[in-house]
């Protein structure tokens, strides 16, 4: 089939990348004219295992291609992929401003039938709004397509080529053919391919991923509450997930969720929710409650050096708000990094791909290490922010001859307490 994909950022290069692996004729089109020069050459511009790959491969067969022209792209798909920014605007509802301002432009060049997908996470209403910008500058038939994207960086490419579902959001036959067609390959080991009302669609992502925001921030809740009574999370989260009912992902208890999604969509639903006289208290709370979590271990580290950190050496391992990723939008260890500052702590980071990016943001506030054995040269603390692998088998003889003292505090419960009470002088975690 031919597919246009409108957005070259993160979403729509998964996606243009992953359609064309099926043989799909894919188009990309992003206004950004010196990164299209770069795709055109092969240059993948983010991280994301697995996608260099494939990436490489639909070019050089010609079905990946890029363009700055919006026009060229309208022509050439049968499907429009929209995967633009949604930022968080001031009010903390979603900025629909690319959205429409594209959905705008198509409806000045469109010249014959397309189905129009939205693919950026919006709000409830939003493919309406994109429908009637199209239409007041046309009269060609055309419609329009809720089909959220559930992609976890990291693991796009894998969750794209094997989606555990699939939701279609119209009541077009003809855009539901076309859909169903393009997904096919993508669901042959059965998953589903579910079709719904566009608002319904465009709700499930916003309660996908608030219930998710949800579970993680119960589970750390339950952590910080076993610190109270001299409980272990780890075992009551094992005993809990066990049932099919709660499940075993998502349960894992850490320094709070960042990242590009759960922070600004949770606060998305909560303001749609207000827009229409509706608190959603369950989300106010989850969103109050990992606010706090993102710094909580800075009071155990000051209880430590009995709060005076003025001028101690802490070595920072994990930059970015999860593993496999350079994104360190909303990620902890900024929080975490800003509240050490305050304290006038100097700060040694240590991350397997994020670095530029925080370098970028925080300059010379601190300084960064190419391996994450300099970091501890000579400091006196260890704070672990994201867990890659890397960091859960360190060489503790390595560890024992860099570090002044060796005092870890651990946002991501990496060690089994019994070995690594054994290996260092202090060592605390989160609920254990
Ligand atoms: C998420 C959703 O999973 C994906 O479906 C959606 O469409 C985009 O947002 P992503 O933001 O890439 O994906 O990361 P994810 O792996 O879901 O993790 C989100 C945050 O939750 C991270 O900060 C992670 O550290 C945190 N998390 C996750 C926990 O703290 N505990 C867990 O058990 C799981």
């Amino acid at each position: 089939m031919r597919v246009s994909v409108i957005g070259t950022g993160y979403v729509g290069l998964v996606t243009g990348t992953c359609l064309a692996e099926t043989g799909n004729e894919v188009i990309c089109v992003d206004i950004d004219e010196s990164k299209v020069e770069k795709m055109k050459n092969g240059e993948v511009p983010i991280y994301e295992p697995h996608l260099d790959v494939i990436f490489e491969r639909n070019i050089k067969a010609n079905r990946l291609r890029f363009t700055t022209s919006l026009e060229e792209g309208l022509n050439h798909g049968d499907i429009i992929f929209l995967a633009l920014p949604t930022p968080e605007g001031e009010d903390g509802s979603a900025d629909l401003k690319y959205i429409l301002g594209v959905a705008d432009d198509i409806g000045k060049l469109i010249k014959d039938y397309k189905v129009i997908v939205d693919k950026s996470t919006v709000p409830v209403g939003t493919s309406e709004k994109v429908r009637e910008a199209i239409a007041k500058n046309t009269s060609v038939d055309f419609d329009v397509v809720s089909n959220p994207e559930f992609l976890r960086e990291g693991f796009a490419v894998d969750d794209f080529l094997k989606p555990e579902r699939i939701v279609i959001g119209t009541e077009s036959d003809r855009a539901i053919q076309l859909m169903k067609k393009l997904y096919q390959p993508y669901v042959r080991s059965g998953n589903p391919i579910i079709v719904m009302d566009e608002k319904s669609a465009e709700l499930t992502k916003y309660a996908a991923n608030s219930f998710l925001a949800t579970k993680i921030t119960f589970m750390n809740e339950i952590a910080n509450f076993c610190e109270k009574v001299g409980a272990d999370v780890d075992k009551v989260r094992i005993g809990m997930g066990t049932d099919s009912r709660i499940g075993k992902r998502f349960l894992f208890p850490g320094i709070g969720y960042g990242g590009s999604c759960f922070p600004k969509d949770v606060k998305a639903l909560q303001k749609s929710g207000l827009d229409l006289n509706y608190d959603f208290k369950i989300l106010n709370a989850v969103i109050e409650t990992n606010t706090t979590q993102k710094t909580i271990l800075i009071p155990k580290i000051k209880n430590y050096f009995n709060n005076n950190l003025k001028g101690k050496n802490i070595a920072i391992w994990g930059l970015a708000f999860k593993p496999e990723t350079d994104d360190i939008r909303e990620a902890p260890a900024l929080f975490v990094i800003n509240e050490l500052l305050k304290e006038g702590v100097n700060i040694t980071a240590f991350d397997p791909e994020a670095m530029p990016n925080v370098e970028r943001q925080l300059g010379s506030k601190i300084k960064f290490v190419d391996d994450m054995y300099s970091a501890l040269d000579g400091v006196d603390a260890l704070v672990i922010c994201t867990e890659w692998s890397i960091f859960r088998t360190p060489n503790y003889n390595k560890v024992r001859d860099r570090m002044k003292e060796t005092v870890i505090f651990d946002g991501r419960n990496l060690y089994e307490l019994n070995e690594i009470h054994k290996e260092v002088k202090f060592y605390s975690s989160i609920g254990r």
